[in-house]
């Protein structure tokens, strides 16, 4: 167990009102409370614009931070402790007076001083800069930033640009939160700690990889954000690139930070460039129809609350992506994410290839590719389909497909499995930025990205429609088909 006194700090929360902060960040930071993670000392500055005391404040919390989490994780004792660690002050982030306010707070603390972002990225550069000219960091203070770092790539380096005139990398931790997901890191364990996937994780042994990462929600109020953005920016472009990282990246040759993301940058450089002959093959768009959600009648896109008629935006996204180096030439990744898919489902399947000879009944032949299905969310865990001899005389040398399963709620019975943030503040906490995206991860993944969007023109790329509550598109079926494969659901 870590010890607590050496993780002490003063954590500024800019954007504390806003919804990250109240769904995610106080819920995160009173768990780690919880759990004897946060030092004695630690202190928590909440900044917003609304005019409020720190006891309406600390009331807003209470009521945000219960409304997050089960009856068996609400105690009282820890939320006044940690209600007791929580400022507030009322905050213009563009005046000078404000940022004075913050030294006067910072003179009574100590530990390491986090300045946590939970704004608009459009800010940071601002923020980023009264902080140095009001004396309020130094070369010791962490920067914590969330996505989306930019809409492509050249915003994306003028927001980072911004940031790199105050802080060095090395003090920068941009958040992807699925870096924090407890399964996303069993990646990094499952492939470098077992021999046995090492050796078989290329193209000699795989044939194909599936990442499919659904939701079934729709846009939940954020029309405005999310038509700026689509599918391919919110979720492809950050969550489902890092994903593709950490499961085609080399050995690094440590668990550091750099070593890690050296690693990741090298994947995203060898991703295939997409040319307008491949859009049609290789990349769905789709926007969702009305259709039924758990049971109900929900709204198509166009119609939800704000929404702008005629808009091309993109809620679904399949794409075949190939990488061209040794380890994968001629495997492709499967991508597919989409709102409004009939479950909140995300997890990666590796498709092995057949053994090289094949001795047993031909109508089993299907059956003869082993699988490793890792579930992300929800129910956390790993399954390795492999065959053995169906039981019974009368079978003969029938074959039986089955899993050797694990399932992390039953294998760590005692454990709940911590949210992402909870993981992610602690890191920053310790100063460990094995979890958080350097700038030249972001700038690779986007430098792709803007590179298959620049087909959007094309009309072969306007979003196909599909029903709520259904797998995507048509076409995005017909995409993975016509290479003779089937997307797991449907296999
Ligand atoms: C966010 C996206 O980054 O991730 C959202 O902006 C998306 O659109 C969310 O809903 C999904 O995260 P999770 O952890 O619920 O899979």
């Amino acid at each position: 167990m870590a010890d607590k006194s050496e993780n002490r700090c003063d954590l500024m929360m800019f954007g504390a009102l806003g919804d990250l902060a109240q769904r995610k960040l106080f819920p995160a930071l009173y768990q780690l409370d919880r759990v004897g993670l946060l030092a004695p000392q630690t202190r928590v500055l909440a900044l917003a614009r609304r005019p409020l005391t720190t006891e309406d404040v600390r009331q807003l919390l209470k009521e945000s931070i219960s409304g997050q989490l089960r009856p068996e994780e609400l105690e009282a004792e820890t939320m006044e402790r940690f209600l007791s660690r929580v400022g507030y002050i009322c905050f213009d982030f563009d005046d000078g007076t404000s940022y004075e306010r913050l030294n006067e707070w910072r003179k009574d603390g100590g530990g390491a001083l986090i300045a946590y972002m939970a704004t608009p990225p459009s800010i940071y550069g601002m923020i980023a800069r009264n902080l140095r000219d009001h004396g309020c960091c130094d070369e010791h203070t962490r920067a914590v930033v969330e996505k989306p770092i930019g809409h492509d790539l050249a915003s994306s380096r003028l927001i980072n640009d911004q940031l790199a005139e105050v802080f060095n990398e090395n003090q920068l931790f941009r958040i992807d939160h699925y870096l924090g997901k407890e399964t996303v890191q069993n990646l990094i364990a499952l492939r470098f700690a077992n021999n046995l996937f090492a050796t078989q994780w290329n193209q000699n042994h795989i044939s194909y990889v599936e990442i499919t990462v659904a939701e079934s929600v729709g846009i939940e109020g954020r029309w405005g954000y999310f038509d700026e953005a689509g599918q391919m920016r919110d979720m492809i472009q950050n969550h489902l690139l890092q994903l593709l990282c950490l499961i085609a990246m080399d050995p690094p040759s440590d668990l550091s930070a750099d070593s890690i993301r050296d690693e990741k940058v090298k994947v995203l450089k060898a991703l295939r460039p997409m040319t307008a002959d491949m859009i049609e093959t290789h990349l769905v768009r789709g926007q969702y129809t009305a259709g039924t959600s758990d049971g109900h009648p929900v709204p198509g896109y166009l119609e939800e609350e704000d929404a702008a008629r005629g808009s091309t935006t993109e809620t679904f996204v399949a794409l075949k992506a190939e990488i061209a180096n040794w380890r994968w030439a001629g495997v492709p990744f499967y991508i597919r994410t989409g709102k409004r898919m009939p479950e909140k489902m995300s997890q990666i399947i590796i498709h092995f290839k057949p053994a090289p000879h094949y001795i047993f009944d031909p109508d089993q032949k299907h059956l003869a590719n082993n699988k490793l299905i890792i579930r992300l969310q929800p129910d956390e865990g790993m399954e390795l389909q492999i065959l053995t001899k169906d039981q019974g005389l009368d079978k003969g040398m029938r074959l039986r497909q089955g899993p050797l399963e694990l399932t992390f709620s039953e294998t760590f019975s005692a454990k709940r499995i911590p949210d992402a943030y909870e993981r992610l503040l602690w890191e920053v906490m310790r100063g460990n930025q094995y979890l958080f995206v350097r700038r030249d991860e972001v700038e690779s993944a986007w430098r792709w990205v803007d590179q298959v969007m620049s087909h959007w023109q094309d009309p072969m790329a306007h979003p196909k429609r599909y029903a709520a509550g259904t797998w995507g598109p048509v076409a995005s079926i017909a995409m993975i088909t016509r290479d003779g494969r089937s997307w797991y659901e449907d296999a």
